[in-house]
């Protein structure tokens, strides 16, 4: 059988991890942390597609397509974490398994950072963990995965 497909959707910005507030967000280039999640997720059993873009229409059509044919997706909406009503709309419409994921803990930074508008629309969020957050929410998006189809 055909391992399932988990969408690995990440904003703006994040094509700038290993350069962008390294102290923040880590050493780990974008690059780095698709090797580790294709790494994990083929020990989990899926197949990752791991994308990003800087536009939030993109992103938007993105969470579209996980839908029609992926498993499950993780999403690192960037600052749209903070502004995209759209996003929230698409994560809603979406009847995936679903996890948030951000690198540094939102709620230990600025206020403009401490709210989420699309968390309310997914399955779980993991934050604060870094890169490794990522290898988390592939461990989870199995676990949600496994409780869906028991
Ligand atoms: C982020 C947190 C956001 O506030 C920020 O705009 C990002 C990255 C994180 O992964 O910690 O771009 O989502």
């Amino acid at each position: 059988m055909a391992a399932k497909t988990i969408f690995i959707l990440n904003g703006p910005n994040l094509n700038l991890l290993g350069a962008r507030e390294p102290e923040i967000y880590g050493a780990d280039t974008l690059a780095d942390i698709e090797t580790a999640c294709d790494a994990a997720a083929g020990a989990a059993g899926f197949a990752a597609d791991f994308r990003q873009s800087n536009t939030e229409g993109t992103l938007v059509d993105w969470v579209q397509e996980a839908n029609a044919k992926a498993a499950g997706l993780i999403i690192n909406p960037g600052a749209y974490t903070h502004t995209s009503i759209a996003l929230l709309d698409a994560l809603t419409a979406a009847n995936i398994a679903k996890i948030e994921l951000h690198l540094s803990n939102i709620h230990a930074r600025e206020e403009f950072r401490q709210r989420s508008v699309t968390a309310a629309a997914v399955d779980g969020v993991i934050m604060g963990f870094g890169a490794a957050g990522y290898i988390l929410a592939v461990e989870a998006l199995k676990s949600l995965l496994q409780k869906r189809s028991a």
